[in-house]
């Protein structure tokens, strides 16, 4: 038996604060989270469980930090991590002009290698112990990616971009063949270790119908893997959908037509859908993956919050890494705190947090093993310390209490305010002092 015990302010959501705003946050000032073989074995008030720990068990004092659940991406992309701040463009330009040549750079499994060690450091380093990943078009890209997060125990979601159409050749591949190197890949990594396949056809325009349709047919041949694709993110790119699939209702129809909806679908955007569409994507139980500071930064819209949830549609947060400019979960919470503050809705910190850790894991049907510290979960977890700015250690001296500091990390915090990052009860990362 492996036992530990860590001592800190505790915090953890046990429901949706937006539907449960008195009894969604649990936050214990003076806790103690006991693991056990890599998993919650217990939580709760120091006083209560320390007589009953185990005199063997480690003991580990984080007192005056906070202990919480590993973030939760809902989408990103690791090759555009060296395409991060790229001048000048919206959507359609970005992609030629910045991320298909790197792309290309990836047909290399030795590069695409260095840059997952690099992308999943960067997500530790931030707090991010889970998710949902584009690679490229190269099966050998997934596979880097897979190796990587598997050597560390990472509960990781990933696939292969399937691209057969209105992209460069070197970055195409062919509806069959497409079909075939995603089947080899789920056959060698889903439910390997921590690890799940997503289906990732790019978007309706870089997909034939035929594409898709063999991307609906692995859905079915392969039950519990993912689907992840980009969704109604950008004004032009919904004209060329609707010019390139002149039968579908709208953009979201190209993708129900070939069987691409459901609740292991994650979407990533959604800004400009139609009632009907959300209609659908409520029915459905379709994600969408909410990227602010890509939907910001490639100016492609405003995300409606407030209407989403009003008609029933699931979502929680992503980075969008490389269209999106951080890794930080506090600076996407930050970021979409603005973009609802142009709309008349001033989303609330416990909304952020846990949208960014128990909403993440719903989102991916994920919330029986991650999320919060419920016992028999996994232990993967954070260690937040307010002191290592001078400016958040100051303003931490003008809070009332814990909502109003959780508004500061999700506004000013960064990765200086990750201390340590665990995955299955092992330390993973730590700050430098
Ligand atoms: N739509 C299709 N591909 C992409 C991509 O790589 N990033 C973003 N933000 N949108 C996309
Ligand atoms: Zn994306």
């Amino acid at each position: 038996m492996s036992m530990q015990a860590y001592r800190g302010s505790i915090l953890h959501y046990l429901e949706d604060p937006y539907t449960h705003p008195e009894t969604s946050r649990a936050f214990i000032e003076d806790g103690l989270l006991v693991i056990n073989d890599g998993h919650i074995h217990a939580v709760g008030p120091f006083s209560a469980l320390i007589a009953s720990l185990p005199k063997e068990a480690t003991r580990i004092d984080y007192s005056g930090k906070i202990i919480m659940p590993g973030f939760i991406d809902l989408h990103t992309h690791y090759p555009q991590t060296e395409i991060v701040a790229a001048y000048g463009r919206q959507l359609l330009d970005w992609l030629n002009n910045y991320t298909f040549p790197t792309e290309k750079k990836f047909s290399d499994a030795s590069y695409a290698r260095e840059v997952s060690e690099f992308f999943i450091q960067e997500l530790l380093r931030n707090g991010t112990t889970t998710a949902m990943v584009f690679s490229t078009v190269h099966p050998d890209s997934t596979d880097a990616f897979f190796e990587t997060a598997n050597a560390l125990d990472l509960r990781m979601i990933a696939g292969k971009v399937m691209m057969d159409r209105n992209a460069p050749d070197y970055l195409t591949d062919t509806a069959a063949s497409s079909y075939e190197d995603s089947a080899e890949l789920i056959e060698q990594w889903h439910g390997k270790g921590r690890l799940s396949y997503a289906v990732t056809p790019r978007f309706a325009p870089t997909s034939s119908p035929e594409q898709l349709n063999f991307a609906g047919r692995l859905l079915q041949e392969y039950s519990g893997v993912y689907l992840q694709s980009h969704l109604a993110e950008n004004k032009q790119e919904l004209e060329w959908v609707a010019a390139l699939f002149p039968n579908a209702r709208d953009y979201l129809d190209a993708y129900e037509q070939a069987g691409l909806l459901g609740p292991q679908s994650i979407y990533a955007h959604g800004i400009h859908l139609s009632d009907s569409a959300c209609q659908r994507l409520a029915e459905t139980g379709t994600v969408l993956a909410h990227c602010p500071t890509s939907n910001l930064f490639l100016g492609s819209g405003l995300f409606e919050m407030s209407r989403l949830t009003d008609q029933g549609v699931r979502f929680a947060l992503g980075t969008d890494i490389g269209g999106g400019t951080s890794f930080s979960l506090f600076s996407t919470m930050a970021e979409a705190y603005k973009i609802q503050q142009l709309q008349d809705l001033s989303l609330h910190p416990d909304r952020a947090f846990y949208l960014a850790t128990l909403g993440g894991a719903k989102a991916l049907s994920l919330d029986h093993c991650i999320g919060n510290f419920l016992p028999g979960k996994e232990a993967d977890f954070i260690v937040l310390d307010p002191s290592t700015t001078p400016l958040m250690r100051f303003r931490m001296e003008h809070c009332q209490d814990i909502t109003e500091k959780l508004f500061v990390f999700a506004i000013l915090g960064d990765d200086r305010l990750i201390s340590a990052t665990y995955v299955l009860g092992n330390l993973v990362y730590r700050q430098e002092q």
